[in-house]
């Protein structure tokens, strides 16, 4: 397998937010797409808009990770040449009240895939990681080699994985797995036909501000000011989901040859809660009511990435900033309130 080549790759969770958006970057290079989603945290929606953003068609499952019939009917009828695997549970707080359902999704959803794909000998696999296995970071910007702490079960959960596919790639060298650990995705498809959808009410930053914006939510509450950062607020390294995906790519060209790798994918620039708000405003035109409360239980002051990793080895680097990042939400969320409806 060479870089560049188009492939047949299986997306898990590829209706959700960043998957879906890495759809539109794999069908625009070439490549064919079965994704695999129990639509637990997401809608059919989001496909159809990916069909209609690249004029292309790709092939859906409705299944559960879980379910090892149906990872053995994908690999069985398709020519999987690689996986790239976002399916899984995000929300920290619900990961807090039902740890079990984290786990067992992501954790034992993880290894059954891994299994499936043992079986059918395909040994190619990007996975969504995250930030949050730096836990309060030692440094910022955070490298890749800071000591690892999660501090609650989803950022254990991914932990596990983690060390569950050096294992893997230890006993096997063949393997060539990419971990990707992601900062804050933000932002929607420049269309305005694909964006983040969360179910209830958003726990993240930037989708609650689009929703005050819009006018579904009333204010944003601002947990602390008192923190040790330029104005107060908390400090993240937001990145435009379209990079994000774009990074995906990068990775699969750079598992052209066996191992296992880790970068971080972030802009590298860290921007407050309040940088955030104004960000918005000048994008929609809209005020952002806002009410300073409490701290919210174990946030960390500040987080960004140190991205020079990435951009050596992958070549990829983030191109758009908070203000486009904020302009293509707005796009999404005034032409579309209620999301996917
Ligand atoms: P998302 O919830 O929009 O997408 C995840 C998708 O996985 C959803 O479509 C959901 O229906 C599906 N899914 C969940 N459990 C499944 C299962 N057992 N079987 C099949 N499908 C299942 O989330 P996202 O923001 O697109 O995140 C994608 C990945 O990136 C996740 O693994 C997440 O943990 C990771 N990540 C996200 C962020 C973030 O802030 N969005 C940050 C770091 C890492
Ligand atoms: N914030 C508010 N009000 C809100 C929501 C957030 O003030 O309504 C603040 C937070 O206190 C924090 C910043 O906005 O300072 C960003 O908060 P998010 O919830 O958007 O993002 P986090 O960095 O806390 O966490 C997110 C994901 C985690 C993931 C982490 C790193 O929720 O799952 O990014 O990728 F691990």
């Amino acid at each position: 397998m060479t870089s560049d080549q188009a492939r047949t790759i299986l997306v898990t969770g590829g209706a959700g937010f960043i998957g879906s958006h890495t759809c539109v970057e794999l069908l625009n290079s070439g490549h064919t797409i079965v994704v695999l989603d129990n639509l637990s945290n997401s809608s059919v929606r989001s496909l159809d808009a990916v069909r209609r953003i690249t004029n292309r068609t790709l092939g859906f499952v409705q299944g559960d990770l879980r379910d090892v019939d149906c990872l053995d009917a994908i690999f069985a009828s398709h020519p999987i040449d690689a996986v790239i695997h976002f399916g899984g549970l995000k929300a920290v707080g619900e990961s807090v009240k039902k740890p079990m359902l984290y786990y067992e999704n992501n954790v034992t959803g993880t290894l059954l895939l891994i299994n499936a794909m043992k079986a059918h000998e395909v040994k190619t696999l990007v996975f969504s990681s995250s930030a949050t296995v730096y836990g309060d970071p030692a440094r910022v910007p955070a490298t890749e080699d800071l000591p690892t702490n999660a501090t609650n079960p989803y950022g254990r959960s991914k932990l596990i994985v983690e060390q569950m596919l050096r294992d893997l790639h230890a006993s096997d060298p063949e393997w060539r797995i990419s971990l990707l650990r992601y900062f804050n995705p933000v932002g929607a498809h420049a269309s305005g036909e694909l964006g983040e959808d969360p179910r209830g009410t958003p726990n993240n930053l930037l989708p609650y501000i689009a929703q005050v914006a819009v006018g579904r939510l009333p204010h944003l509450r601002v947990f602390g000011n008192d923190y040790d950062t330029r104005d107060g607020t908390g400090v993240r390294d937001y990145i435009h989901v379209v990079d994000l995906a774009r990074g995906h790519l990068a990775a699969l060209n750079y598992l052209s040859q066996p191992g296992l790798s880790v970068h971080n994918l972030g802009s590298g620039c860290g921007s407050s809660v309040m940088e955030a708000i104004c960000a918005f405003e000048e994008a929609s035109g809209r005020t952002i009511p806002y009410r300073v409360v409490e701290r919210r239980s174990g946030d960390i002051a500040e987080c960004w990435a140190d991205t020079s990793k990435a951009r050596r080895e992958l070549g990829w680097s983030a191109t758009l900033d908070l203000k486009d990042m904020c302009r293509d939400a707005w796009r999404w969320q005034s032409r579309h309130p209620n999301g996917f409806g």
